[in-house]
């Protein structure tokens, strides 16, 4: 495995050159109309994450996903195929299920009609009371289309949605190379917050933030915009490629200790053999690149085997429109992912789950954002953000710091001093996400 290549439908996230200019007004944050044209022209016609497909084992098994006011749920027919429907009875109407679980059939509370795992109707009360037709084994539940990637299950509520894997484009082919299928959900939040949905996108597509908002992050990873690469695809995609490095601008105050030297000693890298900190950097990470190539394997990380260089110390923080972020690492990914609140366009769920690479003989791995963590699925844990207090757990991490300024940022784009954003190069990619998101209100897309 050599140096990993630009896909050719690469645009790059650093030039404005590639945008039209579209104004970032302050109605798309709180606007129950603006809202409302979300619903109509994009919720219905993207591709939703349902869940992890390792959550259905058996013939039945079924996720509920709840969505503004919709609701679908997606179950695992018996001949290990997925099929998704609407959550609402073909009799009148009842929701048929509330929460995940797994059921032979789904029995409608209200009236007693009985709908198999397939979505045809099994059986009902008075079925001779039909004059226009008995329904049983003809009428059939409202399909939603259903198929995986990565280990997620998507669905979409359009039936003529292009199919997941060209939506996806190019996420499929680039992140080939990483066993996502086999990752282990070891953390599995999600945290009501009081801001509009598309503050997560907005701060994912940017690392302009980082260095004010996170400020431990440039001893670890390299966000600078001259040395990662902003890229962006047709679909409304993108990423930042950015090395798992330390930053070369500035440096930790002398005789603090540098998280990358841990890392260089734990793959036998001796940090003090280099003679100044920018070689360390530098000849280090490459040096790094080849130790975990060599050793990687056979420490348990198989997955190293099939990984670019690029790949197996560096991480390509991932977009995809509208609402998902995946963070890649070597070892694991970070899935965010924000939702609107049903009622309320300055609320909404924010979604934090930890996901690792199985790595042969470890039962515990430290986990991005949440720490410690035994290697096997999580419980759900639903909280409220609470200006933190709903999470004093995560204080002081990354993802914690952005959802403080998440609703800050909330307050400050309802005022009437806020009228566009006046961004910089590197920011490219907060415009290109509203310019995306305007061509499926505008019927572009
Ligand atoms: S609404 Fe479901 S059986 Fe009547
Ligand atoms: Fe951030």
């Amino acid at each position: 495995m050599g140096q990993a290549e630009t896909h050719p439908l690469t645009m790059d996230g650093h030039d404005p050159r590639n945008l039209r200019g579209d104004p970032i007004t302050g109605d798309r944050y709180y606007s129950p109309e603006f809202a409302q044209r979300e619903w109509d022209h994009m919720w219905t016609k993207i591709w939703h994450v349902a869940g992890r497909r390792n959550q259905l084992a058996e013939a039945g098994d079924y996720i509920v996903h709840d969505f503004l006011q919709e609701s679908v749920f997606i179950v695992l027919q018996d001949d290990g195929s997925l099929k998704g429907f609407y959550n609402s009875c073909g009799h009148r109407g009842q929701r048929l299920v509330w929460e995940t679980s797994s059921s032979d059939g789904f029995a409608c509370p209200y009236h007693g009609w009985v709908w198999g795992v397939d979505g045809v109707l099994a059986s009902l009360p008075d079925q001779d009371d039909f004059p226009q037709g008995d329904p049983c084994g003809k009428l059939k539940l409202k399909e939603v289309q259903v198929d995986c990637w990565g280990g997620f299950i998507w669905y979409s509520m359009d039936p003529d949605a292009e199919p997941l894997l060209d939506y996806l484009e190019p996420m499929p082919e680039i992140y080939k190379n990483y066993p996502m299928e086999s990752a282990v959900r070891v953390s599995w939040y999600r945290i009501e917050l009081n801001t509009n949905w598309k503050f997560a996108t907005d701060n994912f597509v940017e690392s302009y933030h980082t260095r004010t908002a996170h400020p431990q992050v440039p001893a670890w990873i390299d966000q600078d915009y001259w040395t990662s690469r902003l890229e962006m695809f047709p679909r409304g995609h993108g990423r930042t490629v950015q090395p798992l490095r330390p930053s070369l601008r500035d440096r930790l105050p002398e005789g603090e200790p540098l998280p990358f030297d841990d890392i260089l000693r734990e793959w036998d890298i001796d940090p003090d053999q280099y003679p100044d900190f920018e070689t360390k950097v530098q000849q280090g990470w490459l040096d790094l690149k080849a130790q975990r190539r060599k050793l990687g394997p056979a420490r348990g990380h198989t997955h190293y085997a099939q990984m670019n260089d690029e790949e197996i110390t560096d991480s390509p923080h991932t977009v995809i429109f509208p609402n998902v972020t995946i963070s890649f690492l070597p070892d694991e990914m970070i899935f965010f992912r924000t939702e609107p609140h049903p009622d309320d366009p300055n609320k909404c769920s924010f979604d934090l789950w930890s996901l690792v690479f199985p790595i042969e003989g470890t039962t515990e791995v430290e986990a991005g954002m949440v720490g410690q963590k035994k290697i096997e699925e999580a419980e759900l844990i639903e909280r409220v953000f609470d200006g933190g207090k709903g999470v004093p757990e995560l204080k002081d991490s990354i993802v914690f710091q952005d959802m403080m300024l998440a609703e800050g940022q909330q307050r400050g784009l309802r005022s009437r001093g806020y009228e566009d954003a006046y961004l910089a190069a590197q920011e490219t990619r907060v415009r290109f996400f509203h310019e995306v998101l305007n061509d499926y209100l505008e019927g572009r897309k």
